[in-house]
């Protein structure tokens, strides 16, 4: 079985990118597959169009907190339990805290509709139209403690034709996000599963003080190999240390007597 980079998706709404990662990741080649989807909205459309791929679905519901801290701890907590190492933002439309994204550095990633650096933050669709823009799209990046700024991972460019309203333009620039957030998100995985660190489910586990007992831990079998290769050697190299040192031992003792 091939490793996979376990994802997290947070949702609001629709969810219509987040099924874009859904269907991306039934190929078998892709490597990531989705383990949880979240949404802070009870209602939200994309939660059935999640249970409906069999993935499993919760509502971490932000109204239900007594404030940001605590939510996002819970969120924090759901994430760590289903040994998330990617989270995806697909429409969830809430800001996260710089101190909710530092302990997911490099970890999180979000899709915005417009290109930036250009429009970031609300109704940027409205905005391009606006100020009488030729051309707009979408941007998947890293996220970072300032909104909209991190690190820019793929980015797809549609023309602004005469005539276009916010709806027209939102609907060709949504076409060109489900094919630029599962290329993204393949880049990540791949550069997460090159990272020798990447296994953020034992790390995050040993920070939060979690069992690593009974958690359902996808093995490359290659890493495998090679940690029983080198166990084995130790064994031997052990083994015939404790001969040796034994045997000067004796011989000593036979030669002092
Ligand atoms: C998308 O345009 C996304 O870029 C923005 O919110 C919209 C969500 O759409 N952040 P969906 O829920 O993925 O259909």
């Amino acid at each position: 079985m091939i490793r996979k980079i376990r994802i997290g998706i947070l949702i609001s709404g629709r969810g219509s990118n987040m099924n874009a990662l859904v269907e991306a990741c039934t190929d078998p080649a892709y490597p990531g597959r989705i383990v949880t989807v979240i949404s802070n909205r009870p209602q939200a459309p994309g939660l059935a169009l999640a249970q409906k791929a069999g993935i499993p679905t919760a509502v971490i519901d932000h109204t239900a907190f007594p404030g940001t801290a605590a939510f996002e701890e819970n969120l924090h907590n759901h994430l760590i339990q289903n040994e998330v190492e990617l989270i995806c933002l697909a429409g969830f439309m809430r800001l996260l805290g710089a101190g909710f994204v530092r302990k997911w550095t490099d970890r999180i990633v979000n899709i915005h509709p417009s290109l930036l650096p250009d429009y970031p933050g609300l109704q940027p669709q409205a905005r391009a139209l606006a100020d009488g823009r030729r051309e707009s799209g979408c941007t998947v990046h890293i996220v970072t403690p300032e909104m909209d700024a991190g690190p820019i991972l793929v980015q797809r460019r549609v023309p602004i034709l005469p005539g276009d309203n916010t709806e027209t333009l939102s609907a060709r620039i949504l076409e060109q996000e489900h094919l630029a957030y599962p290329e993204a998100v393949r880049v990540m995985a791949e550069r997460l599963l090159k990272n020798k660190t990447a296994n953020y489910k034992t790390e995050a586990a040993l920070q939060k003080g979690l069992s690593m007992e009974n958690h359902n831990v996808s093995v490359n079998p290659e890493e495998l190999a090679r940690a029983r290769a080198m166990w084995k050697d130790f064994a031997h190299f052990t083994k015939y240390a404790i001969i040796v040192s034994v045997s000067i031992l004796v011989l000593m003792a036979v030669f002092l007597l």
